[in-house]
């Protein structure tokens, strides 16, 4: 009932709807619309009522129910189940239950707030309430194993151009494998974790964590020199049920070009957000430290480094200092 006054008022636009004409849209008497407006006030809707004229939506609050993010999402599959909690220990957790007990493809968790978020390599990923958007995204692609590598970077891609709809002023950026820097601060972390068995790929659950509205004084004194926010970068605020969107859509496109195409038409679209290219730079891996000059990705989506020796390393798991 909620969901369905939500789209009456935000398809209304501007015009204001009748006591009348909503009871009779939603079959119900006025005073259940008017429980039903007092409900969404409290979640913090704003709405004008004005006599004989009826009610229209002024304001919608920055959260990240199902409703606002679905509202006009035009996928078919990416989204289209989406768990919202306001307070998780961790997104990446809740995902995982849900994909072991057979969720479908696509489907989305997501949270206002993180206790324990989950960083690469065993880090803590800080996670506050109301500014950034936490979620986890269910994916049973039928690819051999090694390939999975290849959809974390489609899905900094699909992030990288939803950044670009919604912020057209910012240079978005992606540091291989998978951290997106706006002025070489770190504004999003992808973390893939997989359930598979020998060559088969059970499912993925790909994490995603942006920093959206969280003003620069708020992150924690250790990572104000790395990381930043979309707000940070341009002194405004962002709908985040819309950048979750843009997400979903652009997500969605992408997967089925490479479902079709294979990464070929996908790594083309990364090197050209790619920072490092060219660069030189020292990359410490589990095998020891490499300095050389980064010369892109394979059609695996290894980075390649050329040594100093002019040998072509492949860096398949690492940590790349910015300088
Ligand atoms: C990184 O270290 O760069 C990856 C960070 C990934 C964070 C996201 S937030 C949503 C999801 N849930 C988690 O616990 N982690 C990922």
């Amino acid at each position: 009932m909620k969901e369905t006054l939500i789209k009456l008022f935000k398809d209304a636009g501007e015009r204001y709807i009748s006591g009348e004409e909503l009871s009779r849209q939603l079959g119900c008497t006025r005073a259940a619309i008017w429980k039903h407006i007092e409900e969404l006030r409290k979640e913090g809707y704003q709405f004008e009522a004005v006599r004989r004229s009826g009610y229209r939506l002024i304001k919608s609050p920055d959260i990240l129910t199902p409703q606002e993010i679905q509202y006009n999402l035009d996928t078919e599959r990416i989204g289209q189940t989406i768990h919202y909690f306001k307070q998780l220990e961790s997104t990446q957790i809740v995902a995982h239950q849900l994909a072991d007990q057979g969720e479908t493809e696509g489907t989305i968790v997501i949270a206002d707030e993180q206790t324990g978020g989950r960083g690469r390599l065993g880090r803590v990923w800080h996670s506050p309430p109301g500014t950034g958007i936490w979620m986890s995204l269910i994916l049973k692609p039928n690819i051999p194993l090694k390939m999975a590598p290849q959809l974390t970077l489609l899905t900094a891609v699909a992030v990288a151009r939803a950044i670009n709809r919604v912020a057209t002023d910012l240079d978005v950026n992606i540091k291989w494998p998978n951290d997106i820097l706006i002025n070489r601060k770190k504004i999003c972390g992808i973390l893939t974790e997989l359930n598979a068995e020998s060559d088969r790929i059970h499912y993925l659950v790909i994490g995603i964590g942006i920093n959206v509205n969280a003003g620069p004084e708020t992150f924690p004194h250790e990572l104000k020199k790395l990381a930043t926010s979309l707000k940070a970068e341009s002194r405004r605020s962002f709908s985040r049920a819309r950048l979750v969107r843009e997400i979903c859509q652009n997500f969605e496109t992408l997967y089925n070009i490479y479902l079709k195409e294979g990464f070929t038409p996908i790594k083309h679209l990364w090197e050209a957000y790619a920072i490092l290219i060219g660069e030189k730079t020292r990359i410490r891996t589990i095998d020891g430290e490499f300095s050389g000059t980064v010369r892109g990705i394979d059609e695996d989506g290894v980075l390649l480094l050329e040594l100093d020796n002019g040998i072509i390393k492949k860096i398949f798991s690492a940590d790349i200092p910015l300088e």
